[in-house]
C-alpha cells in the first residue's frame, strides 16, 4: 500500500508522542518527534551559555552546527547526542522559548521537510499540519482539557518515581499552552483540514482506534 505522511499537532501533554509511536509501530511508519528537536536546540544553546532569547547568537550558532535525527529518536546536535536528557521539566519551558524564534523554526522546519520527503512518516508537533507538511494526507489535532492532561502527566511521573504535584503541573501546562498559542511565528493552531480528536475522556487504546480508522479511511481513498 502506498505510504502517506501523517501530521499530529496539539498542545503539550496531549499524548501526541505516545500516540505517534504506537501508530508508527502498527503501520510500519517512522515517527519523528519534532518537539525533541526544539528541546535539543534549547539544550545545546544552554550548554553554550547563550541566552534563550538571543536570536542572533542562536541562529549564528545553528548555522555552524550539524543537526540530525537518528532512527531511534536520538538527536545529534554539534558534538552532543541527546535523548533522555531532553525530557526534564526545565528543558520543556526552554524549548518553548527557543521555539518562538523565527530563525530556529526555519532551520528545523527545513530538516523536518527533508526527512518527510520520502513519505511513511508520522510527525508530531505544533505546526506540522499548518507549516511543515501542509499537504499531509492525514492531519490530526489531538487535544484534551488542561486538567485531563495534568492528571495524566502527574500519574505518569509518579509511576516513573518522579515527584509530581498536580497543581504545579497544571499551571505549567497552562503557561506552555499560552506561550505556544500566542507566539508570533507559527503559533499552535488547528489546520483547517485537520480532524479534531479530543482525548479528555478516552484512554490511549481508544485514541489509537479512532485515529487508525481515520487513517484507514484515507488510505483506502488514496489507493
Ligand atoms: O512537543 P514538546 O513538548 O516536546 O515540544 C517542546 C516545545 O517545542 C513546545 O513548547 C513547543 C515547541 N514545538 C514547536 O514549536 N513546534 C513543533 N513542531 C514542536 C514543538
Amino acid at each position: 500500500m502506498k505510504k502517506i505522511n501523517i501530521a499530529i499537532d496539539g498542545p503539550s501533554a496531549a499524548g501526541k508522542s505516545s500516540v505517534a509511536e504506537r501508530l508508527a509501530a502498527e503501520l510500519n511508519y517512522t515517527h519523528l518527534d519534532t518537539g525533541s528537536m526544539y528541546r535539543a536546540v534549547a539544550y545545546y544553546v544552554q550548554s553554550k551559555k547563550i541566552a534563550l532569547d538571543d536570536e542572533e547568537k542562536i541562529v549564528d550558532l545553528l548555522r555552524k552546527t550539524r543537526i540530525a535525527v537518528e532512527p531511534d529518536g536520538t538527536i545529534e546536535i554539534g558534538d552532543l547526542r541527546l535523548k533522555e536528557e531532553l525530557y526534564g521539566n526545565e528543558i520543556s519551558l526552554a524549548a518553548s522559548d527557543v521555539s518562538k524564534l523565527k530563525g530556529v523554526r526555519a532551520r528545523l522546519v527545513e530538516i523536518q521537510q527533508e526527512i518527510a520527503e520520502e513519505k511513511g512518516y508520522i510527525l508530531d508537533g505544533r505546526d506540522i499540519g499548518t507549516v511543515v507538511l501542509p499537504h499531509a494526507e492525514v492531519k490530526i489535532y489531538l487535544t484534551a482539557s488542561a486538567e485531563a492532561r495534568a492528571q495524566r502527566r502527574t500519574k505518569q511521573n509518579l509511576e516513573k518515581g518522579i515527584e509530581a504535584d498536580y497543581e504545579q503541573i497544571l499551571s505549567e501546562i497552562i503557561a506552555r499552552d499560552y506561550q505556544d498559542t500566542h507566539r508570533e511565528h507559527s503559533p499552535l493552531m488547528q489546520a483547517e483540514d485537520a480532524i479534531l480528536v479530543d482525548s479528555s475522556d478516552l484512554d490511549l487504546e481508544e485514541v489509537i482506534e479512532k485515529i487508525v480508522s481515520i487513517i484507514e479511511e484515507r488510505l483506502e481513498k488514496n489507493d
